[in-house]
């Protein structure tokens, strides 16, 4: 087990989340998807009203000061499911290249589980690619289910500009 601690993030670890979320766009090949930077993260998970939560890994043993430079991140929020009530999806868990395969990612999934555990929550869902059979893998190692195979159910997002274009056609009076 790699020496690392998980914490809460606050707003002093932005800069570092973002060159993780930035990584993870590279593991994916799109780099040039990322639309926000380290402000957009501040504002948006540490401000009145947070529309994130983020646990981060941090090596007990590198760096000095509050300047550690961070080896993993899971990004995640409260949902809320009319039939089972308070849930929780779990948008991001990464852990930068070097230090796979030493329990990080795990670690920080279990924080989640646990903190969601204690909130009562039903269920934690996520989305994951489906060329992504290394995460599948080590999903599935510890017990998740691939719901959309299991029940049909599909991801749908309408983006800004078709959010636009509806809104405008079905609401015209308040354009
Ligand atoms: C998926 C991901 C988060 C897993 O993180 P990780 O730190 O490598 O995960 P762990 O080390 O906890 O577990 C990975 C494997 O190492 C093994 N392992 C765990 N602790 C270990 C240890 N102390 N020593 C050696 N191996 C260990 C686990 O058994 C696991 O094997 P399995 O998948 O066959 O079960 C990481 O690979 C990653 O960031 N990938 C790129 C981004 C990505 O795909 N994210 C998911 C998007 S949905």
């Amino acid at each position: 087990m790699a020496d690392v601690t998980v914490r809460e993030a606050t707003v002093h670890d932005c800069e570092e989340i973002m060159r993780l979320i930035k990584e993870l766009a590279v593991h994916h090949n799109e780099a040039d998807k990322v639309a926000i930077d380290e402000h957009v993260l501040r504002r948006d998970g540490f401000g009145d009203t947070p529309y994130f939560h983020c646990l981060v890994a941090e090596p007990s043993t590198q760096g000095t000061g509050q300047q550690r430079p961070l080896v993993g991140y899971a990004m995640y929020y409260w949902t809320y499911s009319p039939w089972c009530g308070k849930t929780c999806c779990l948008e991001d868990l990464f852990v930068t290249k070097d230090w796979r395969n030493h329990g990080v990612g795990t670690l920080l999934w279990a924080h989640v589980t646990k903190t969601a555990l204690a909130r009562e929550c039903a269920w934690v869902h996520w989305v994951v690619m489906d060329w992504n059979q290394q995460a599948r893998d080590f999903y599935h190692g510890n017990g998740a289910t691939n719901w959309s195979e299991k029940d049909g159910r599909l991801v749908y997002r309408m983006t800004h500009g078709t959010m636009t274009t509806f809104v405008n056609k079905r609401l015209p009076e308040t354009a």
